[in-house]
């Protein structure tokens, strides 16, 4: 059979609600014409995030049923070392309330001012928790990562030739290096066997702890499968033992391939520093043997790790990403190519030629979707990267304008991924019409989240 279907069986319902376009402006007028100020009930179809926004499976709420609730010592906290372990081989297996937790410990740990830490592309909460401790976040992704429309079978790879002068000059600046799988910040594109284990080598070789950023690893061991030779015939559990067989340890946010809403791990095997992220999780997450989790949730983790890594679930994944991006191309819409894993990444400059980077060709872009159709993405553009230039006042544009709609796991339907396809192709042949933005009010961080916008005149 041609035709994919979802592996699931939808088991409950939750009701979106519908507005018309009338209502919809009236919405977005309210919130400034940021997306991130209207209520999720406004919405139709959410592709904000795939954080935190999937559906649990039966098994996943049953689980949570059994959840044990002891403060030291709980059973669930068992399953879920079992689990992390089975994937990841790791020694010390660290609970946190997500992924930014395991990160802010582990960076507070090791580094200082004047340190570097390598990465292909730093995920936001990782690059800035790095810069809160005074180092400096490095970014090495292959060239070929920020061609949008540029195909290459792995475009998360990292430049090891850059990577391997970085440490050869700085090794002894570098506390650990990193590898985010996938590459969330270059369109979540995967990373090869073959560049993690030279990635690998290279970090060895100069002695410098290597940790994965593994928030979505069953996909990137997905597309390992798919794409690199001689791992076809492999199972999925294998390939991502492999990859975390090359590393010293990893930061996870679970509400990505943990498949839950809310958690995340550091795991990693250097006894010291085990010991004292412990400590610091008792500072400020919790007890190491729940870390800032219920021990329900704990248990729904456990499950939702074996979930993942099922074939059938990762092709279904895979393929509705790519299914839109086969989709949006035909109708003439760049995006970034190849499809990534969680999210398909329009390319907004080429979408609005009409309207320079200053005009936020991002920003009109999400809020035509929503307008027109209900739907919320989000700018990655010179909304959130954009920089003012403190002489002039001038913005200074960010190096791609993107928007991003990212997909929650388990969630949508096919009709529901045709119904976006439909209202980005009729946003586009409407394109000339479209105005362009300004910002009329910001605050000093982290602009994006809570800036005012307002249509150009
Ligand atoms: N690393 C990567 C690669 C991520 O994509 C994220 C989160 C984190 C770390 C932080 O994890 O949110 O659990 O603290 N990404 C979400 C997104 C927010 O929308 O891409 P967290």
């Amino acid at each position: 059979m041609k035709t994919l279907i979802e592996p699931f069986k939808i088991k409950m319902v939750e009701q979106i609600k519908q507005t018309t376009p009338k209502q919809r402006h009236q919405i977005l007028k309210k919130a400034h014409y940021n997306l991130f100020s209207i209520r999720a009930e406004d919405i139709l179809l959410d592709f904000l995030t795939d954080s935190g926004t999937g559906a649990m499976s039966d098994r996943q709420w049953g689980a949570i049923m059994v959840g044990d609730e002891a403060y030291a010592g709980s059973r669930s906290f068992f399953k879920f070392e079992e689990a992390v372990r089975t994937i990841t081989g790791f020694k010390h297996i660290i609970p946190t309330h997500q992924g930014r937790a395991a990160e802010r410990i582990l960076f507070s740990l090791t580094v200082k001012k004047g340190l570097r830490v390598p990465n292909n592309t730093h995920f936001d909460t990782t690059r800035a928790n790095i810069e809160y401790n005074g180092g400096e976040a490095v970014n090495l992704v292959i060239p070929e990562g920020k061609i949008p429309s540029l195909v290459h079978p792995f475009k998360g790879n990292m430049d090891v030739g850059r990577l391997a002068e970085l440490l050869e000059r700085h090794h002894a600046r570098v506390p650990l290096g990193m590898i985010t799988i996938t590459n969330n910040s270059g369109g979540g594109q995967p990373v090869s066997m073959a560049n993690i284990r030279e990635t690998s080598r290279l970090y060895k070789k100069y002695g410098v702890p290597f940790f994965i950023d593994a928030c979505r690893f069953a996909e990137n061991a997905y597309f390992i499968k798919l794409r690199e030779p001689g791992y076809q015939d492999k199972a999925l559990v294998d390939i991502a033992r492999e990859m975390f067989s090359y590393a010293d340890g990893c930061t996870m946010s679970a509400k990505k391939d943990g498949l839950v809403n809310m958690g995340g791990f550091l795991a990693l095997n250097d006894d010291n520093l085990a010991m004292n992220a412990r400590n610091m999780l008792i500072l400020t997450e919790g007890f190491p043997s729940y870390g800032g989790l219920a021990g329900r949730d704990l248990e729904a983790l456990a499950v939702g790790l074996e979930e993942v890594l099922q074939e059938d679930y990762l092709r279904y994944r895979i393929r509705t990403a790519e299914y839109m991006g086969e989709r949006l191309l035909a109708a003439g819409i760049s995006i970034i190519r190849p499809t990534g894993g969680h999210a398909v990444y329009i390319d907004a400059k080429d979408f609005y030629p009409g309207i320079p980077a200053e005009q936020l060709p991002g920003q009109v872009l999400v809020c035509e979707l929503y307008q027109r159709c209900g739907i919320r993405s989000v700018e990655i553009g010179t909304v959130m990267f954009g920089k003012k230039n403190p002489k002039t006042g001038q913005t200074v544009p960010a190096p791609m304008e993107l928007v991003r709609l990212a997909f929650p796991r388990r969630v949508s339907t096919q009709s529901h991924f045709d119904y976006a396809v439909e209202a980005i192709i009729d946003t586009f042949r409407d394109r000339d019409r479209a105005r362009g933005m300004k910002i009329v009010w910001e605050p000093p961080f982290l602009r994006h989240f809570t800036a005012h916008f307002a249509p150009l005149d």
